[in-house]
């Protein structure tokens, strides 16, 4: 008798740990991920465009993707928007521009509630990275486009089905770097603007874009800082090798200026949540604690050529590192899928000093 009530005791014990456990899996699970912003997780939109160069389409990009072919991610393997759908358990997000040619064949019926990605190399907050053949995809353009894909879904499935939906999905936007170039690439911005003027311009453009995906039913944001870029292996050319001390304090500035508008943005929109990842801390940790993250080098690109191997792109007569897994760059702007793989970690369960005010394990089960 005694025995049995045990045995109950613990049967209904278990049981409730199994549901427990269960509603904790199903709870954690976002069912799509979209993805804004540039070369950092463009999963091959540049592709779609026809001026643009900036196409990982040579070799020696996508070396170490399973494909082990150029597959238009500017790294040497899978990149952060891979990686953070391998977390969430999901198939990376489709390039939107491949998805194009589809939305207007009436005969086929396809759907974007797996999540879309919309990110484009050399992108910017600012459309002024947007020019002849470094064309690209700016992030008013991108969430005009996810604005049209809300439309269509709309349609598809029904407002509340898909405010349900998008409720849940998780909204990266990974962007900024390409406006700290234009910034030192242009004499005239730099007359009309001091650093923190363009860093806070920066930060207040992207709140629109941002207000206009949350209008559009994004509630959960994933969105990264800007790292050291005055550390990268272009601009450590500018300084003997050092990093490019100016690059390093306008994204820092930016970074600030971002903060402290999300933290604003939140008090604004209680149903609204996000997850800031301090690209720049995480950066610097990489850097300076190298050995313990399995880095040897943390200068050089792995591919291109001349000093650092930074002077000539990486293209197929380039020269290429033997390991991947101990350089932090790949190429003279682009962190190694190594590299990218320790940042995504941090973003899903890292410590506050990376990602805060919660991270995206805690995102997930809000
Ligand atoms: C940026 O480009 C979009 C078109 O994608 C245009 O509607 C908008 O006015 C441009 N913004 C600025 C500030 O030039
Ligand atoms: C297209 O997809 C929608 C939503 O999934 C569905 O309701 C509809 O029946 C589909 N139409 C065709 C022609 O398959
Ligand atoms: C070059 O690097 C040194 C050492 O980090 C730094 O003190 C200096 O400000 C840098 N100069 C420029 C122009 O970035
Ligand atoms: C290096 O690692 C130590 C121990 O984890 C940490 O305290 C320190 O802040 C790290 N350095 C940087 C620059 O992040």
């Amino acid at each position: 008798m005694d025995n049995n009530r045990i045995v109950m005791a613990n049967f209904l014990l278990f049981l409730s740990f199994f549901i427990f456990t269960s509603e904790l899996l199903e709870a954690q699970k976002a069912p799509a991920v979209y993805v804004f912003g540039d070369s950092l997780v463009d999963v091959g939109n540049n592709n779609y465009l026809s001026f643009s160069i900036e196409k990982a389409i040579l070799p020696h990009y996508g070396i170490d993707f399973p494909t082990k072919k150029p597959a238009g991610r500017f790294t040497n393997g899978k990149n952060a928007a891979d990686l953070i759908a391998e977390k969430l358990g999901l198939p990376t997000s489709p390039p939107y521009l491949s998805l194009l040619s589809k939305v207007h064949n009436p005969n086929k019926n396809i759907s974007f509630l797996g999540g879309v990605n919309f990110a484009s190399g050399g992108a910017g907050i600012f459309n002024a990275s947007d020019k002849g053949f470094m064309q690209s995809i700016p992030l008013q353009k991108q969430v005009d486009y996810y604005s049209q894909v809300h439309e269509k879904l709309t349609q598809q499935i029904g407002a509340s089905t898909l405010e349900k939906h998008l409720s849940k999905s998780i909204f990266i936007v990974v962007i900024g770097g390409n406006d700290v170039f234009g910034y030192f690439d242009s004499e005239d911005l730099q007359k009309k603007n001091t650093p923190q003027q363009y860093a806070d311009s920066m930060a207040s453009i992207l709140k629109v874009q941002l207000q206009r995906l949350y209008n559009n039913g994004a509630k959960k944001f994933g969105i990264a800082g800007l790292g050291a870029i005055g550390c990268c292996p272009a601009y450590r050319l500018k300084n003997k090798t050092e990093c490019f001390s100016a690059a390093n304090d306008l994204s820092a500035k930016y970074n600030e200026a971002l903060q402290s508008i999300l933290k604003q943005w939140k008090l604004e929109k209680k149903d609204m949540s996000y997850s800031y990842f301090d690209t720049y801390a995480a950066n610097q940790d990489l850097v300076h604690n190298s050995t313990s993250h399995g880095f040897s080098n943390v200068k050089d690109a792995c591919c291109g050529l001349g000093e650092l191997n930074a002077q000539i792109p990486c293209l197929p007569i380039s020269s290429i590192c033997s390991n991947r897994q101990d350089h932090v760059f790949w190429d003279a702007f682009h962190p190694t899928e190594a590299a990218a793989r320790i940042f995504v970690d941090e973003m899903f369960n890292g410590p506050s000093k990376f990602i805060s005010p919660i991270n995206i394990e805690q995102l997930l089960v809000i």
